[in-house]
């Protein structure tokens, strides 16, 4: 059984990030999404943790290979404990390249044994993020289409509690 952890903020998820779960959901025999607690990320998260991990199951609930987890603490522990051989992250712009590299680099050294893994943003997905998305909604833009519907539905919700 080949299985891979595919960690993030995931504040929200986002069609990118799916789209990366759903390439690797194809490339091994189960995903677990990994879902950082991230507390300082942003100054701090729009959505809960929970909040987050159920949206992205719930968006996902077409991959039976796939299952959905939140976890506070370390990315190479917690990909362990899971039996994942694997950490699968997505890489978009060459601006993601330089955190990406040191992030993975430290990950290898704190545990050799699980290795990460980039799966290239489709170019459409290239230059999106879940901070740009916020920023959108947040301006009553549209963001329909850079986020599963599910998403789009609870981030106006959200912003009507917490602008
Ligand atoms: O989608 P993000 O927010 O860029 O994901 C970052 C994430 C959650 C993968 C990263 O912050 C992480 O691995 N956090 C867990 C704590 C940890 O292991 N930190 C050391 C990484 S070098």
């Amino acid at each position: 059984m080949n299985r891979a952890v595919v960690p993030g903020t995931f504040d929200p998820v986002t069609c990118g990030h799916i789209d990366v779960i759903e390439r690797a959901s194809a490339l091994f025999d189960d995903v677990v999404v990994g879902v950082a607690y991230s507390p300082d990320k942003g100054g701090g998260p729009l959505f809960t943790v929970e909040e987050r991990a159920e949206l992205i199951a719930e968006a996902l609930s077409h991959l039976d290979n796939v299952s959905v987890q939140p976890f506070d603490r370390l990315l190479v522990d917690f990909a362990r404990d899971a039996g994942a051989t694997a950490i699968v992250k997505g890489l978009r712009a060459v601006t993601d390249f330089e955190r990406e590299f040191q992030m993975a680099n430290l990950n290898y050294r704190l545990d050799d044994s699980v290795e990460t893994m980039f799966i290239t943003a489709i170019p459409e997905y290239m230059f999106l993020s879940s901070s740009a998305v916020k920023e959108i909604a947040r301006h009553g833009g549209s963001v329909r289409g850079l986020v599963p519907e599910n998403v789009a539905v609870a981030l106006e919700a959200k912003l009507q509690t917490a602008p």
